[in-house]
């Protein structure tokens, strides 16, 4: 059973992933804008991953005898400076999110709740991998030094995540 303080902490992190996804769907429709749809692919993949990420949550919280409350999600930036902008963003969102998911285990400790200290081990994994996912691209874009045969390219390649 969760205590109120965990599945408090529980419901505000269900509902900060759910931004994420809306964040970066707002990204696809921005590399849409700018004729990038291979980009954009990128971004609505990763907008599915924030929502698995936002369900794992939704599950363990039912599981564990929790109630799930969904709050008003924020509204999501609109616009980004070019091509590197939006993918600058998402890192620096990815490292507040590590910072997020590790108060969340602080708390569990703090609450002597090891049935989710172990839950969140899973996120904690996640978070290295969508740091690094995100930055890797960083250094794409910068590589590809802004010519538009090069992002032509690179959006070829980013439009292969699935
Ligand atoms: Fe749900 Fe991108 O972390």
């Amino acid at each position: 059973m969760l205590t109120d303080r965990m599945a408090e902490a529980l419901n505000a992190q269900l509902n900060a992933e759910i931004y994420s996804a809306y964040l970066y769907l707002s990204m696809a429709a921005f590399y849409e804008s700018l004729g990038l749809p291979g980009f954009a692919s990128w971004m609505r993949v990763q907008r599915l991953e924030e929502l698995i990420h936002a369900l794992k949550f939704f599950d363990y919280i039912v599981e564990a005898g929790g109630r799930v409350l969904l709050r008003p999600i924020d509204g999501p930036p609109t616009e980004w400076e070019g091509a590197l902008g939006p993918f600058e963003a998402a890192y620096a969102h990815e490292q507040k999110v590590t910072g997020l998911i590790n108060a969340l285990v602080e708390v569990a400790k703090e609450e002597k709740d090891d049935a989710t200290v172990e839950f969140l081990q899973w996120y904690v994994d996640e978070q290295v991998e969508e740091e690094e996912s995100a930055s890797s691209v960083v250094e794409k874009i910068k590589a590809a030094g802004g010519t538009e045969a090069e992002l032509e390219k690179l959006d070829g390649e980013l439009a292969m995540r699935s």
